[in-house]
């Protein structure tokens, strides 16, 4: 099984959430099952770097009214082959993938992922211009969308695609004009087409000429065929329901093992559990929190936006903290949010830790030393932190939606009867029923005997990509039957 995987972004080369997580990991676990993949992403300043001096130039392009490109070929630094496609006009700027250095959306994101699109449906053709012809194009998320746009408005033989959808509301939306700075043809601008409420949707494009859809848990491909999940795209999914398939992400349980985790100062696993407390005491000492073992500390990592919920627990933080709780808190992202949560602490020196901005190994500390972790998501089509969370014995706080569902088993007498309670759950995205969430998670928190069960029915848990790899392998045979 040959597989194309086009991607905007993965680890450890460009990250900005989840979908890089994936793209590393995935790739990895489906080669480790046989599939001869090729990774495809634009050429990055990173990117760039990190190649330069192995790689080789396979092709070039000059796709109308594309700046012409060069195709590198290099590898991973795990290893897996990457295609890299170099167009320093697109893709070597300061800043990151998505964004200027000011934080707005680059003017020219049509076209930067256009091109991206454009390369891999022209590597997914029978005439392309590599020997290497993938028998599955696997596109992920709005920036690869246009990919089977392309395949279907130009004649030729080409291999089918699968398009995953990590996170329905960011769709790629531009001017209709968009159209010819990608090069397709204005008869594409059709509802069964590109067109989008009267603009070009690069999202819906992929919705509507993939073969195949999948999403990344099998609780969000239910809710994005109906309001609200759906962003308006609820009836083109739910008339596509037969395609669509609900993968749930697994996570890299070789960089996400608390036995063997360097970033953080005191390893243990579910046995020697009491040293995870040395992690508590330096999560405290790095956000200078009153040093207390019987205090509940609770973590959060993640973007700071509305997705994530985070204004839930600015509107009930006062009252958590008296429950008492102490919060030790890392994000960025909306500049509101960032503000409020800085407040936050210097209202509460010694309760509330808080850190703006990206610090991996800080995410580690985080999820070794708190207690429990907070994801008031109002949707999480997958989630990563939780499983994250679960592996390093911290309990999860979490809106009951999308892969949190799929994950997390709810604290209710039955389920500790049975010990498979993990995490709490709450059901309305509503900042009372946070903070009920919440109580209810202290109250157990001082049950020691409940609480340890619960943290080890966490880390007992196989969130391996061994599963996901062999669904994903199982699709793409659905796709394209060895002959
Ligand atoms: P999303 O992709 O929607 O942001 P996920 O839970 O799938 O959500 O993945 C988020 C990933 O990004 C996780 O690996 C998380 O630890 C990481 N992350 C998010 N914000 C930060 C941050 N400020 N510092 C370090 N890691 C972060
Ligand atoms: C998106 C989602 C997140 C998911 C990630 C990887 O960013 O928001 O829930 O885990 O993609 O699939």
């Amino acid at each position: 099984m040959k597989v194309l995987f086009a991607t905007s972004e993965a680890v450890p080369l460009v990250k900005t959430g989840g979908l890089a997580d994936v793209s590393g990991a995935l790739t990895t676990a489906l080669r480790a099952a046989g599939v001869d993949l090729r990774l495809l992403m634009p050429g990055y300043g990173p990117v760039i770097e990190w190649i330069e001096g192995r790689a080789e130039t396979i092709a070039e392009f000059g796709f109308s009214p594309f700046p012409r490109a060069r195709l590198l070929s290099a590898a991973m630094p795990s290893g897996t082959p990457l295609l890299v496609i170099d167009c320093p006009e697109l893709y070597a700027r300061a800043g990151g993938p998505y964004h200027q250095p000011g934080g707005d959306d680059w003017p020219d994101n049509d076209v930067r992922f256009g091109l991206l699109s454009r390369v891999a449906a022209a590597l997914a053709r029978a005439d392309s211009p590599l020997d290497w012809r993938p028998d599955v194009l696997h596109c992920n998320d709005w920036q690869t969308g246009l990919a089977p746009a392309y395949l279907a408005h130009q004649p030729g033989a080409h291999a089918p695609v699968l398009l995953t959808i990590h996170n329905l509301a960011y769709q790629g939306i531009f001017l209709p004009g968009s159209l010819t700075r990608v090069g397709l043809p204005w008869a594409a601008f059709r509802v069964d087409g590109v067109e989008f409420y009267g603009k070009v949707s690069f999202l819906k494009a992929g919705l509507h000429y993939a073969d195949r859809l999948s999403t990344v848990s099998p609780t969000y491909a239910r809710e994005i065929q109906h309001e609200p999940l759906g962003f308006g795209l609820q009836g083109l999914l739910s008339w596509r329901s037969k395609q669509l398939t609900g993968i749930l992400n697994g996570i890299d349980t070789g960089i996400w093992n608390p036995a063997t985790d360097e970033m953080i100062p005191r390893r243990y696993k579910a046995a020697t559990l009491a040293r995870k407390n040395d992690n508590k005491r330096a999560l405290q000492e790095r956000f200078g929190l009153e040093p207390s073992v019987s205090t509940p500390l609770l973590g959060m990592v993640s973007r700071f936006t509305y997705q994530k919920g985070q204004d839930l627990l600015l509107a009930i933080a006062e009252r958590v903290l008296e429950l008492p709780v102490q919060l030790a808190l890392l994000g960025a992202g909306d500049p509101q949010l960032e503000n409020a949560f800085r407040d936050l602490a210097l209202r509460h020196p010694g309760r509330v830790g808080v850190q703006v901005g990206f610090d991996e190994s800080l995410s580690h500390l985080i999820e070794a030393g708190a207690d429990a972790f907070l994801m008031p998501s109002r949707y999480e089509p997958s989630g990563l932190n939780q499983m994250y969370s679960m592996r390093y014995g911290t309990p999860v706080i979490a809106h009951a939606t999308g892969g949190l569902v799929d994950t997390i088993t709810d604290h209710s007498p039955a389920a500790v009867a049975s010990g498979t309670a993990s995490g709490f759950l709450f059901h309305e995205p509503a900042a009372e029923a946070f903070y009920g969430a919440i109580g209810r998670a202290v109250e157990v928190f001082h049950n020691r005997r409940v609480w340890r069960q619960m943290q080890r029915r966490g880390m007992d848990s196989d969130f391996s990509w061994d599963a996901a790899a062999a669904d994903y392998l199982a699709l793409y045979r659905d796709m394209a039957p060895p002959a």
